[in-house]
């Protein structure tokens, strides 16, 4: 009779990691929500007021955006059925690049099927063995892969600090590097504080440097027509947007130089090989980018709740960092801890998620709090009389 092996459990990392994940605290899971209007979710049956949403603008609800996409499936149908280099660009895919290249200021524009993949392989394509890369140490994870997925050499300045990347471009500038990346974000994603683009700009000149930037937090909120930080500024050799944020859709764009669009269309395996933006996306893209310059009232009275919630959060002690934007994180330090009080909101009606280790360093567990120029004053004065109930509790 044959004798039967025993092999070990080739799934026993799995059950460690998962276990490592548990005893941390840090073991993360879904649950479904109902996206009942642009600030209430249903949670089970529970109603909440919703502060973690990047519907900064309440737009993934806005009829015109619905009935776009609806009429561009009934027309095109419901897949692009190909990427683009096949037979999946349609008309309205480049005619909504162009429109986003002027929106922008830009030569150029190239629509991508998320931002995380406009990252993660535009760099790879910019990026070989022999670059460098700085970039800030807060940066967004979709662009850290696409720099370890390149293998180029790459350094991370301290948050924010200019004068650290000047240092590491003046060290940089003599080695044979064959080209040098400074990638930042304009507002980071989890603190919600900007970068100096007029400086960021000046140092790429000044060091002959390729700069990129992901505008994914500004675009739809800040900037000219709503347009970006990033836009309007042809030095800046590439910006990447996202439209499932503020757009209240999905997908991502790059604009750029037409050299580099071309470029990219060639190269860039994020954008090759993969099924072209569906027809319904691309309306509702379109519809949202026809309303943006008519949307200066809601960017107003989203910066206006902004204020008054960083103010508020201060007054009762807590720090918000440096936010200088839409997203207010509550730094908290402590895991358990944040994670009590992302749980305690919940009971009392609020989404306000934790966010803990490894998305953001260690000891720096926060509530970030994303508004929408749709929460209502009577809605951010109860968020802040909650916090305020648990400050003092
Ligand atoms: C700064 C930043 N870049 C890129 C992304 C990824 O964008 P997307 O959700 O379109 O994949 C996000 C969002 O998660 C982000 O915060």
């Amino acid at each position: 009779m044959a004798h039967q092996v025993v092999y070990p459990d080739k799934f026993a990392f799995i059950d460690q990691a998962l276990a490592e994940r548990s005893q941390t605290r840090r073991l993360r899971s879904l649950y479904p929500l109902y996206p009942e209007d642009a600030v209430y979710v249903l949670k089970q049956e529970q109603r909440l007021l919703n502060f973690s949403s990047n519907d900064y603008l309440g737009l993934s609800k806005h009829p015109l955006l619905i009935r776009a996409a609806q009429h561009y499936i009934s027309q095109y149908g419901t897949g692009a059925t190909a990427s683009r280099l096949v037979a999946g660009t349609y008309d309205i895919h480049q005619q909504i690049e162009q429109k986003l290249a002027v929106a922008c200021g830009r030569e150029a524009a190239l629509v991508f099927t998320s931002g995380f993949q406009a990252n993660s392989t535009i760099l790879v394509s910019l990026l070989d063995r022999q670059s460098l890369v700085l970039c800030d140490r807060l940066i967004h994870n979709s662009l850290i892969q696409g720099i370890l997925a390149s293998r180029a050499t790459f350094i991370r300045y301290r948050h924010n600090d200019l004068n650290h990347l000047e240092e590491l471009l003046k060290q940089a500038i003599d080695q044979s590097y064959s080209r040098i990346l400074i990638v930042t974000e304009t507002v980071f994603s989890m603190d919600g504080d900007r970068s100096n683009i007029d400086v960021l700009i000046q140092l790429a000149q000044q060091y002959n440097t390729i700069l990129y930037l992901d505008d994914a937090h500004a675009v739809g909120v800040l900037g000219k027509n709503g347009m970006g930080l990033a836009a309007y500024h042809p030095e800046i050799d590439v910006v990447v947007g996202t439209f499932g944020k503020a757009f209240g859709s999905f997908g991502a764009f790059v604009t750029c130089s037409k050299k580099l669009r071309d470029y990219f269309i060639n190269f860039c395996p994020g954008f090759i090989y993969t099924t072209a933006l569906p027809p319904g996306v691309m309306g509702a893209i379109e519809a949202a980018l026809e309303l943006m310059p008519m949307l200066d009232q809601d960017r107003f009275q989203l910066s206006q709740n902004a204020n008054h919630l960083c103010a508020q959060f201060q007054q009762i002690g807590y720090n918000i960092g440096a936010s200088n934007s839409q997203i207010i994180p509550l730094y908290i330090g402590d895991e358990a801890k944040t994670l009590r009080l992302s749980q305690w909101l919940e009971e009392q009606g609020i989404l306000a998620i934790a966010i803990r280790p490894p998305t953001v360093p260690s000891n720096t567990s926060r509530i970030r709090f994303a508004l929408s120029s749709q929460h209502r004053s009577n809605q951010l004065d109860y968020l802040v009389h909650t916090i305020r109930s648990w400050h003092e509790h």
